[in-house]
């Protein structure tokens, strides 16, 4: 019997990119193989999002596709996973009959059962009738698993399942407790939940004995974690200058966080340890104090300076990046004009844009979603553009200048690979030796375009001679 195939699309942050990690390494476990496309798969695994509409606009257009299908294929398993399922699991149940699975992200850790209970009910129904059946007759009650409390991160990684063999994510904490009136994370991924020092070292460690020489830690509110762990002086600084002794780890970053929790013990390790990113991912989501105070922030346009000027003394190399909101409910165009200013003046690396989304269940939503979706696309136009103005300015104080990219993988454009450097600017490089991926190269930046920069190579071949792989040092 061949080994039945998967295919799991994953939407939205790195947060599920990393679920979708887990999951694909407990069906691996249990015999289960990648499909190569789509349409060959048996399960197909949908990973959701719930931060915005237009994210689950995609999902449900993918399942009314996937309802189709099923018609002919009834063996078909069809799985709707993390935010969505959460979120939507009674519409899912009740609406969607050819949705065999509803899996929040607690409940990632029995999926395997899960996914392979459905696929043998349903091996059942297609062996029973004829293929082409109608929904109800090929629909069952729904294989359901949602809010077990059980946390993926109880289970042991298998650190082997990962798409870059030099790079990974870990996971530090889930949920948020923040009380932003915009956002479902905190109703889809409910309360914060820290995981120790000691088990994050443990995990890292093992990433990097396999190979992973950088690794991000992941959080919705990443520089909080601990604050649920008591006695056991869980903070962000600790457990970075426990995860830098590591030997073989050369880059150490973590996204995202909160201004809130920017403390001196966090400025003072940025400062201090020499392998954590050059880059601080520290959303502002507005320029402006009325709209902070509506979207319940926490701080105002003058406490956040404030956060920052202490952090650029003692760590100047640092770059910020944030995320905006445009167009939230009652925000005017001089709140508008705040946030552009405020973007200059902190004059940010890189930002994300995002047009206000009414998120059903949020306090916002109750409010008068009241700026004009052309409006709302006007804001986002001009904040992009001086977001993309200070990015290329940024860049091109960078000609001339020789960076260290850890080389990720083939460039958009033929015959050239691209990178990252501790800032995590993007630069591509004229080079196709595949070798090269997941090492450290020199690179002179020649170039400077509004979201990258081409560079030349340097001292290729002395790099291959003194190349170190650990895989191969294990073996
Ligand atoms: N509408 C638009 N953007 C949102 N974000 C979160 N909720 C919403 C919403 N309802 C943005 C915030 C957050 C990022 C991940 O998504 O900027 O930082
Ligand atoms: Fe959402 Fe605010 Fe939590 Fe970020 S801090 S995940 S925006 S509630």
């Amino acid at each position: 019997m061949p080994a039945p195939k998967y295919f799991l699309t994953s939407y939205g942050c790195q947060m599920n990119k990393l679920d979708s990690e887990l999951v694909e390494s407990k069906l691996r476990q249990r015999g289960y193989e990648a499909a190569a496309e789509e349409g060959a798969a048996d399960v197909v695994l949908l990973n959701t999002c719930s931060v915005r509409q237009h994210a689950e606009d995609r999902v449900w257009s993918k399942l009314g596709k996937l309802r189709v299908r099923k018609r002919t294929e009834p063996g078909l398993v069809v799985g709707v996973l993390g935010c969505m399922a959460q979120e939507h699991k009674r519409y899912l149940l009740s609406r969607m009959p050819h949705v065999d699975l509803v899996v929040g992200p607690s409940a990632f850790g029995d999926i395997d059962t899960t996914v392979e209970a459905a696929r043998s009910r349903n091996q059942e129904i297609a062996a029973e009738r004829e293929p082409a059946r109608t929904k109800h007759q090929v629909a069952g009650a729904g294989v359901v698993a949602v809010d077990q409390g059980v946390s993926g991160d109880t289970i042991r990684r298998d650190v082997r399942v990962r798409p870059h063999r030099s790079q990974a994510f870990v996971s530090v904490m889930r949920g948020c407790n923040m009380p932003c009136t915009y956002c479902i994370v905190p109703t889809t991924r409910g309360e914060e939940v820290s995981r120790p020092i000691a088990d994050l070292v443990e995990e890292s460690q093992r990433l990097c004995d396999d190979g992973v020489t950088e690794i991000t830690l992941l959080g919705q509110t990443v520089n909080a974690y601990g604050r649920d762990l008591t006695g056991q002086n869980a903070t962000l600084a600790n457990l970075l200058r426990a995860l830098h002794a590591i030997p073989s780890l050369r880059r150490l970053a973590f996204i995202t966080s909160h201004p809130n929790f920017l403390g001196p013990d966090l400025v003072t390790a940025m400062a201090e340890l020499p392998k954590v990113a050059r880059y601080l991912h520290l959303p502002a989501q507005s320029g402006s104090n009325a709209v902070l105070k509506a979207m319940r922030r926490g701080y105002t346009v003058e406490r956040y300076l404030a956060r920052i000027e202490q952090l650029r003394q003692q760590a100047p190399d640092v770059e910020l990046h944030s995320d905006f909101i445009v167009g939230y409910p009652g925000e005017t165009a001089a709140d508008f004009d705040a946030t552009v200013q405020f973007v200059r003046t902190v004059g940010f690396a890189q930002s994300y844009v995002f047009k206000y989304s009414p998120r059903p269940g949020t306090l916002a939503a109750d409010l008068p979603d009241d700026v004009p979706e052309a409006e709302k696309e006007r804001r986002n136009a001009v904040l992009l553009a001086v977001q993309s103005e200070l990015t290329l300015a940024k860049n091109q104080a960078l000609v001339g200048q020789t960076v260290e990219v850890l080389v990720e993988g083939e460039s958009k454009v033929a015959g050239r690979l691209s990178g990252r450097t501790a800032h995590h600017r993007l630069v591509h490089f004229a080079a196709t030796d595949q070798d090269l991926i997941g090492q450290y190269m020199p690179v002179r930046v020649t170039e400077a375009l509004a979201h990258s920069c081409v560079g030349e190579l340097l001292a290729h071949d002395a790099a291959q001679e003194g190349r170190h792989d650990p895989a191969e040092a294990l073996s």
